[in-house]
């Protein structure tokens, strides 16, 4: 068993995350945060809290906790950091003994489009990020230059939260001991679209065997989410003439949430 310090340790490493998300949020003054309708509503109030400095990243690791000097936590965010403190120091599968570090999601809170991949790699799995090597650096490319909508105002995550050893697909007991934390991620969002990264995520999410090709390119529903299935950012590198079909796909997305 891992001591206190050691879990208060990863606890504290995967707030950092979402609070530099929020900052960056609450500073990107007037920025839409999202397409829906209470959209100018949510960037008033972000304005608002905004004029409560939120201190520079560096200091975020030794001032984690939103205290009243910081900014106001969303109701949203509040949840997200509770299912964090819930998973702790997770070993209910056996990916939580090679992992570095569990890679939660990042992202807006409130997102109205959330994008789900399959498990960290080496990268994300050294930073407790989602998808910042060089297939989330297309995924990154695809939101920003595509979409034309900042990484921080969607949510980005995984099916299972700890990179599996030599990047391999989880296994059913390693998807069955995290799925629940996706699924409480998604209620907690409730996003108008999941978009599913690849032929794992979208297989998960909706319980079927077909493969991608025949599954992207159409919504499906998953809970009363609309979910898009799109070729993998790591795919699309070894293919890139399949670029082509996934922006098919986000131009759906962008259609319907808008
Ligand atoms: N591939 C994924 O499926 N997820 C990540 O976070 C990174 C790469
Ligand atoms: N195989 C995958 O795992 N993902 C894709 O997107 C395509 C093929």
């Amino acid at each position: 068993m891992k001591d206190i310090h050691q879990e208060l340790k990863e606890v504290v490493s995967s707030l950092k995350g979402h609070l530099v998300y929020q900052r960056d949020i609450l500073l990107a003054e007037g920025a839409p945060i999202s397409k829906s309708p209470e959209s100018g509503v949510r960037s008033q109030e972000k304005k608002a809290q905004s004029s409560s400095l939120i201190p520079h990243p560096s200091s975020l690791i030794d001032s984690q906790l939103p205290t009243p000097n910081s900014q106001l936590p969303t109701p949203n965010s509040q949840l997200l950091l509770k299912l964090i403190s819930d998973i702790g120091d997770c070993q209910r599968c056996k990916l939580g003994k090679t992992r570095t570090k569990l890679v939660f999601g990042v992202g807006n809170p409130d997102a109205r489009i959330v994008f789900v991949g399959e498990g960290p790699g080496k990268d994300e799995d050294i930073q407790g990020e989602p998808f910042v090597g060089k297939a989330g650096q297309l995924l990154t490319d695809i939101i920003s230059k595509g979409m034309k909508m900042r990484r921080e105002e969607v949510y980005i995550c995984n099916v299972v939260k700890c990179r599996p050893p030599e990047n391999r697909n989880p296994e059913p007991d390693e998807v069955d001991a995290c799925e629940g934390f996706l699924i409480k991620q998604l209620e907690v969002i409730k996003p108008e679209i999941v978009v599913a990264l690849g032929t794992f995520a979208a297989q998960t999410l909706l319980k079927t065997d077909l493969p991608i090709s025949e599954l992207r390119g159409r919504f499906h529903d998953y809970k009363g989410i609309q979910v898009m299935p799109t070729f993998h950012p790591s795919y699309l590198l070894r293919n890139p003439e399949k670029k082509k079909e996934t922006w098919e796909d986000i131009k759906m997305v962008l259609a319907r949430s808008g």
